[in-house]
């Protein structure tokens, strides 16, 4: 269920629930766990019954390498945030150096909530129907954004949750550029804000070059636009027009498209302003949406 396509631009078969793949849970077989991606509730818990609808036949086989480092990763206890991006360099999800050193500069614990594992590759509930995204996930984000990352760039993050991506995009471009977050959930800014306030990019967010915003995503964040990086962190049903519009010629978009089949989308907007669209993996998040639908039942 959650594997990893090492070839970056080829499209997997594989679904995953806010992954590409996950670490078993603690149950003595393995186990895979299938819960939304913003879902409050403890995980449920799924046998391989489910996975047909999830075709990969070295999954099924076990030949995969993510399959294996899966578990290994439940067996070894990875308890360093360091470790944690050795493992998704070994396992190929990670190739750029720039990317593990931000991910090893942004400590992970402090952006997971208190009692969860903090360096288990998979997704895990933040409140208000959010979670904070998979480590191989934000990994292949930074890594598909990379270009786009570069010093005195302006990055937008949607969606920016817990504030990890966005502390890992201010970092990136430096203080001479910007990394901005927009969040719909208020909490869920307040939140990141204390969160990036204990953290490596403390002194962005202190000197100005990094901010987090309330505000509806769909919309962008105009004010510091034109983007060279946007990350959307929610499946929107399509791409939204201002934000396409919002980033800069030569400019990347990443974002999850789709309602319950997704695609990650990367986005390129060329120097002459036409877009072209590619699929680069499947996906599950939960939609892009109005806070009244997110919060619904919450
Ligand atoms: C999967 S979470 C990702 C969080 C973040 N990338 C992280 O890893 O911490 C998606 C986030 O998108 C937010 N969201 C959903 N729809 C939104 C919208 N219209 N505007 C802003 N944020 C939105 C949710 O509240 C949630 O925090």
């Amino acid at each position: 269920m959650h594997l990893y396509s090492a070839t970056a631009t080829a499209r997997t078969t594989t679904l995953a629930y806010g992954s590409r793949y996950r670490a078993p849970t603690v149950n003595h077989f393995l186990t895979f766990t299938l819960f939304h991606h913003h879902n409050p509730r403890p995980p449920q818990t799924s046998t391989f019954s489910h996975f047909p609808r999830f075709p990969n036949v070295n999954f099924l086989t076990g030949n995969s390498p993510i399959f294996r480092m899966e578990k290994f990763w439940s067996g070894s206890g990875i308890s360093k945030n360091k470790a944690m991006v050795e493992q998704l360099q070994r396992y190929g999800v990670i190739s750029s150096q720039k990317v593990s050193e931000v991910m090893e500069v942004v400590d992970r614990a402090l952006f997971v909530p208190d009692g969860n594992p903090p360096y288990y590759d998979s997704p895990m509930a933040i409140g208000y129907n959010a979670t904070i995204s998979a480590p191989h996930m934000h990994a292949t984000c930074l890594q598909l954004l990379e270009e786009n990352l570069q010093p005195g760039m302006h990055a937008l993050d949607v969606g920016s949750g817990t504030g990890y991506l966005t502390a890992c995009f201010a970092l990136m471009v430096g203080p001479q550029g910007r990394a901005v977050g927009v969040e719909h959930i208020p909490e869920l800014v307040t939140s990141s804000i204390q969160n990036i306030e204990k953290s490596a990019a403390a002194p962005l967010f202190k000197e100005g070059s990094l901010s987090l915003h309330v505000g509806d995503g769909r919309l962008g964040w105009p004010e510091f636009a034109p983007y060279d990086a946007i990350h959307v962190g929610a499946a929107a049903p399509e791409i939204p027009q201002p934000l396409i519009d919002q980033l800069k010629p030569g400019g990347r978009m990443v974002i999850p498209v789709g309602n319950i089949y997704q695609d990650l989308k990367v986005v390129d907007k060329k120097l002459d302003g036409s877009v072209t669209i590619r699929t680069e993996t499947s996906v599950r998040y939960v939609p892009l949406t109005s806070r009244e639908a997110q919060l619904q039942g919450y």
